[in-house]
């Protein structure tokens, strides 16, 4: 087991002032929504009634593992849940899927997306449930959790912080819209809803070292602004409605299977495939750019944990998750001095170098560790090991010399 050490311990600071904030801007968001067709919110509040807008026209979805009559008389406390996991192809999803497929059986977890999934695709379980569900559809959605008698939601589609700030307007349905959906049929249909929020979901006036779980969020990017509406909706619905709604504040999260889907935390996986295929890196942040980061086995590890810890042993719905933080000239060097000695990183700042400034440096994540037992297991050491050799792998011929590297050709592509 790998040892975490946090580099950052200095004291926090809470305003609670900051939720009155939060608040206003949560309403003038979600008033302002209401241009977004296949949607019960399409046309104005979020009160108006679902049931209303499902078409009997609804796309039959595919349900080749839907659960039989017999199951479905099963209590739940008698069998595992039967969960629906949005954006499944992405970086993320892949690798939830697979491990869920795992714990609570292959024909229990619906994977879905807008997208098929390819060839060489990481799906361990292929014949397990895929439906395609576009998020801002909500009778596809509800058609789906009724005929897969779907218990939990875990919602990963999303459009992640680079790419949403090229397109705000569709960052804006999907990430606004396709929550308020699985949000509002959670309610109806008495589901449990995880969806991730992120570092991103805070700005320049947050303190930007051990941030705590409660402060001045003020996020200045489309995606952090999308990311505060879901923490808010999230906590109203479990407030007013009961909703078993939990989210976390995932760092830049790295994965050696699955690519990145457009956030401002890339280059931490990037360097790598470059570093291994040309000896070589132009980093689009800054040396000295501190964020937090997590391997994607405590991501996913630390997910299921939330999603699995009894309901009386959480003390608020939206925590930090952290693992370690580091900077592009720190990673620069531990792939000189362990992996790579002839590496040559350039830095060539890009707009997302902002997005990064606004972001923390470390994150304060006592309140997940006492409340549902989260413990990271990779520290920057680890992550960078699991990383290099990783990726290392997926090229060919596979290193043998360290001088080899720079000769590599990627053979498989997630
Ligand atoms: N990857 C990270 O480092 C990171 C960090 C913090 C938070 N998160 C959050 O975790 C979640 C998953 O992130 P990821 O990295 O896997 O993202 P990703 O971009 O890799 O995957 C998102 C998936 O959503 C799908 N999608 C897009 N629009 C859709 C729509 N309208 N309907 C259904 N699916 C749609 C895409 O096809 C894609 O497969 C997101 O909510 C993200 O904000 C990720």
């Amino acid at each position: 087991m790998l040892r975490f050490a946090s580099r950052l311990a200095l004291p926090t600071r809470r305003q609670p002032s900051a939720i009155l904030y939060l608040a206003a801007q949560h309403r003038a968001l979600t008033t302002s929504l209401s241009h977004v067709a296949s949607s019960p919110f399409a046309k104005g509040s979020v009160s108006r009634t679902p049931a209303a807008t499902v078409s009997t026209s609804t796309p039959v979805v595919s349900a080749r593992n839907a659960s039989t009559g017999a199951q479905a008389l099963q209590s739940l406390s008698q069998r595992p849940p039967r969960v629906l996991v949005t954006g499944s192809l992405g970086q993320l999803g892949l690798a939830l899927v697979n491990e869920m497929r795992t714990r609570y059986g292959v024909g229990n977890v619906v994977a879905s997306d807008i997208r098929k999934p390819t060839a060489g695709l990481p799906i361990a379980h292929p014949e397990g449930p895929f439906v395609y569900a576009d998020v801002m559809n909500y009778p596809l959605l509800e058609r789906i959790i009724v005929d897969f008698q779907i218990d939990w939601v875990v919602h990963y589609s999303a459009m992640l912080s680079a790419v949403a700030e090229k397109e705000p307007a569709r960052a804006l349905n999907v990430n606004i819209t396709g929550f308020q959906n699985v949000l509002e049929l959670s309610r109806i249909h008495k589901l449990r809803l995880f969806c991730p929020s992120t570092i991103g979901a805070f700005g320049p006036q947050t303190p930007k070292i051990n941030t705590p779980d409660l402060t001045i969020m003020n996020p200045n990017t489309i995606y952090g602004i999308t990311k505060v509406h879901m923490e808010l909706l999230g906590e109203y619905y479990h407030e007013k409605f009961g909703v078993d709604f939990r989210s976390a504040r995932y760092p830049g999260i790295l994965s050696v299977d699955t690519m990145p889907g457009g956030g401002t935390t890339d280059y931490a996986i990037d360097i790598f495939h470059h570093a291994l295929q040309t000896n070589s890196y132009n980093c689009f942040l800054k040396p000295e750019t501190r964020l937090p980061m997590m391997y994607i086995s405590d991501c996913i590890e630390g997910t299921l944990q939330l999603m699995e810890a009894p309901v009386e042993k959480l003390t608020q719905r939206v925590y930090n998750m952290a693992a370690d933080s580091f900077t592009p000239a720190e990673l620069d060097v531990a792939i000189r001095e362990h992996y790579a000695p002839d590496f040559q990183m350039n830095y060539v700042p890009d707009s997302r170098q902002a997005i990064a400034d606004s972001w923390p440096a470390s994150l304060d994540d006592s309140l997940a560790r006492r409340d549902w037992g989260w413990k990271p297991q990779y520290d920057t050491a680890a992550m960078v090991h699991k990383m290099w050799t990783g990726i290392a792998a997926q090229y060919t011929p596979r290193p043998t010399k360290l001088e080899d590297a720079g000769e590599l050709t990627k053979v498989t592509q997630a």
